[in-house]
């Protein structure tokens, strides 16, 4: 086997035998081990209530173990958790409970602001994540009158404009509609290949898959299945995730892009 580049094997989060119960008792995540690497891209799937939001909001010290370690690039999240917010953004399921601006200049100036820094080092942190997304036209308009796929984006934008090194993104393509979809798509792919480490939860892998170098299957809290998703994807079914179509026929997975 041919040694990979460094950047690729640097291990940017490490989650040992993380065991999540809730204040009510419920179990979140039992036992669960990962690396993800800097530079991946990695598709999180499972069915409903299988732990893939439990499991990103550990990511980024929103929740913390109640057994085992989450690192992000060496450090705790039971530590320093303010470091590890800098470190992953994570981007909520529902893009309106992210938004908190007027504007869709103001909104993605929140983080940045919060950051304590300077009015022009925030500007250029805004301007930069607007274009990254394609959102720079509509920087003075209020979010409430962006469509689902934009509003998405603002969402991203966002989680950019604090430079984080692992963007997570819980079910980015829920509730939109088909050129939404691809919206959001093109601007995560662009992102990877600007070279974010990227981790995507998703019930339905179909419109990522073809994109994706590694599939995590959770199912009642536990890893039930981790690989390249040609390898495991077609055994979907049993942990209560759709297979993609092309999985059935046999064939490669398409890209919603083309
Ligand atoms: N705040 C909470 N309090 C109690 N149980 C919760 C809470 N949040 C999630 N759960 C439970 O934890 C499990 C995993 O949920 P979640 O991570 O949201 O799953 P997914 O994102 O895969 O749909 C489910 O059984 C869910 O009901
Ligand atoms: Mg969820």
């Amino acid at each position: 086997m041919t040694a990979m580049k460094s950047p690729l094997l640097h291990p940017l989060i490490e989650i040992r035998d993380l065991t999540h119960r809730f204040p009510d008792g419920t179990p979140g995540l039992s036992h669960v081990n990962l690396t993800f690497h800097e530079g991946s891209f990695v598709v999180i799937a499972g069915a409903n209530g299988s732990g893939k939001t439990t499991l990103l909001k550990h990511l980024n010290a929103l929740l913390l173990p109640t057994h085992g370690t989450v690192r992000v690039d060496g450090e705790d999240t039971r530590k320093n958790p303010l470091f590890i917010r800098q470190k992953v953004g994570l981007v909520f399921q529902n893009p309106d409970q992210q938004i908190v601006g007027e504007t869709v200049y103001d909104d993605t100036a929140f983080g940045p602001e919060n950051l304590m820094l300077d009015r022009r080092r925030v500007r250029e942190r805004v301007r930069t994540a607007l274009r990254a997304v394609s959102l720079s036209e509509k920087a003075e308009q209020p979010p409430h009158l962006l469509s689902g796929g934009e509003k998405r984006r603002l969402a991203i934008a966002g989680i950019l404009a604090m430079k984080p090194r692992v963007l997570a993104l819980d079910e980015p393509f829920s509730s939109l509609d088909y050129p939404g979809i691809r919206e959001v798509l093109r601007q995560v792919l662009a992102l990877h290949r600007l070279g974010a480490t990227v981790i995507v939860t998703t019930h339905d892998v179909e419109k990522i898959i073809a994109h994706a170098e590694r599939l995590v299957v959770m199912q009642k809290g536990t890893v039930a299945a981790d690989g390249p998703p040609d390898q495991i994807a077609s055994g979907l079914e049993r942990f209560g995730v759709r297979v993609p179509c092309a999985f059935r026929w046999g064939r490669r997975a398409e890209s919603w892009l083309d």
